[in-house]
């Protein structure tokens, strides 16, 4: 067979895993069904929907049950904890294989990019049926039909790609909002960290392929958009004709149906000016910037490779909260990092409480092998570390409690996300700022966005009433 490109290919083994399919749903008097599993950061969540969407395409039916013909769990390696909870899970997967002997399982993403996992996984899970990497996501029909052809297991991790494929099928959990991907990879080299190493470099996509798809998206409803990559920041660079972050943000802000923009992750170092400015005038980027700190000291940050120090940092929040009074910031922390004294501590503490985020999200360091901070000398003791992350999360709750009462009694617009599913005739949904807001309402509102009188600030999330 030859195929003018790789989208045409994975059509092909589409159709032909469908018809292999086919064959089975009349042996078994049924339809044939799938879980996929997603571990990790929004990537992974957005890789997934890709993942599903060819599954679908292929004929299986989606279910959340891991009593499924074919499970396909899309791992994450950022913590060890990632990791454990993987081999746990497939412990209790071999389980449900043992009375389901046709049943296939996969595993992917990150997790699989790692020389020693996949050596571990051949030796003590040989009941995985299928392994493929963060590279090669697109080809998951390729590679399912020579599983299903050859009956025996197949493995194909890419090291790295500079191809990226447009096009494939997606299955979208939420009608209403979507992830696009605008880069994959990333160049950056924090010392602590395992991304740049399982998702190979910095791929920027094409501005006008970004805004197709967001088109597409909203004329199938789509009202709200999440950009995604590691560090959008620095989307663009690499172009043939380079374009700035900010530049497309005006770009995807034109799409007419279009309501809200949010994007993930900024890195500090990258933050222009120009994007603030866009941000301060636009009617549709949400009020909300995720700019991970990772650590107040700029001793550390230095070690961690990241290229900014204490007093920039603050510098940048001084500049968003003046051009955007009312943004709300959230951040990333590691505690812990190796050689982390009760000094550097303290200025990550200082940070915290000079910043006044809207919430933070608190990691211990994890040692992940490959990273230059793992062969850093003077990891700091477990109950030191302990000790300082209780002390972190207490000041990051007491901030993001006083933060959330500012905007106590007033009436925000709210993008309705879903049922709650606590409360019986209350739906949840999202402000500009990201908080979550719980009112009464009916699943007819979901997807739609209402103005909410906040009647009351519950710490992390508000309880509401919706006004007409
Ligand atoms: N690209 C994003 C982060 C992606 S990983 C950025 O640069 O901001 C998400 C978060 O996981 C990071 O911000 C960091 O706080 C945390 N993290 C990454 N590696 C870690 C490690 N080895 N131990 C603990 N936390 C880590
Ligand atoms: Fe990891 Fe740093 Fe890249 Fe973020 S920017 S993914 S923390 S290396
Ligand atoms: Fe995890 Fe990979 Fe994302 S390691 S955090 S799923 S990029």
């Amino acid at each position: 067979m030859s195929f003018t490109n790789e989208t045409e290919k994975q059509k092909y083994y589409i159709d032909k895993c469908r018809e292999l399919i086919k064959h089975k749903e009349n042996e078994y008097g049924r339809k044939l069904t799938a879980c996929v599993v997603t571990f990790g950061c929004q990537m992974n969540f957005k890789d997934s929907e890709k993942l599903m969407g060819i599954l679908s395409q292929i004929g299986y039916e989606e279910t959340e049950d891991e009593h499924a013909d074919l499970v396909l769990y899309n791992t994450c390696t950022v913590r060890e904890n990632a990791n454990l909870k993987i081999y746990g899970r497939l412990g209790y997967l071999s389980k449900i294989k043992e009375k389901n002997p046709d049943m296939i399982i996969g595993l992917c993403g990150c997790m699989m990019q790692e020389e020693h996992v996949v050596e571990k996984l051949n030796k003590s899970y040989k009941f995985v049926d299928l392994i493929f990497g963060t590279h090669n996501v697109f080809l998951l029909a390729e590679l399912l039909y020579e599983r299903l052809i050859s009956g025996h297991k197949v493995e194909d991790i890419w090291e790295g790609t500079t191809e990226v494929v447009e096009d494939l099928p997606a299955v979208r959990k939420y009608s209403f909002k979507s992830g696009v991907n605008i880069m994959y990879g990333c160049n950056n080299f924090c010392s602590y960290c395992i991304v740049p190493y399982v998702r190979g470099r910095e791929r920027s996509r094409n501005p006008e392929d970004i805004v197709e798809e967001v088109k597409e998206l909203v004329a199938n409803g789509v009202v709200e958009v999440m950009l995604l990559g590691q560090n959008v920041n620095s989307y663009g660079k690499t172009l043939e004709n380079p374009i700035s972050f900010a530049k497309l943000l005006e770009k995807v802000e034109e799409v007419e149906g279009l309501k809200r923009i949010r994007f993930m992750t900024s890195h500090p170092k990258d933050l222009s000016d120009e994007l603030i400015k866009v941000m301060a005038k636009s009617k549709k980027i949400c009020k909300q910037m995720h700019l991970p700190l990772q650590s107040g000291s700029s001793r550390l940050l230095k070690i961690m490779n990241r290229h900014y120090d204490k007093e920039q940092y603050l510098l940048l929040i001084k500049k968003l909260r003046k051009a955007i009074p009312d943004i709300g910031i959230t951040t990333d922390i590691i505690v812990g990092f190796p050689g982390e004294t009760e000094d550097d501590f303290l200025e990550t503490i200082d940070v915290v409480k000079k910043a006044r985020y809207d919430s933070a999200f608190t990691f211990i360091y994890s040692k992940r092998s490959g990273t230059p901070a793992a062969k850093m000398p003077d990891q700091v003791p477990e109950d030191v570390v302990k000790d300082r992350f209780n002390r972190l999360l207490n000041v990051v709750n007491e901030i993001s409690k006083e933060k959330t009462l500012k905007l106590q009694g007033t009436v925000q617009e709210v993008l309705v996300e879903e049922e709650n599913k606590k409360i019986e005739g209350f739906v949840s949904g999202r402000l500009s700022n990201n908080s979550v807001v719980h009112f009464k309402g009916d699943v007819s509102l979901i997807g739609k966005l209402v103005n909410v009188n906040l009647k009351e600030a519950k710490g992390f999330y508000y309880m509401g009433e919706m006004v007409e």
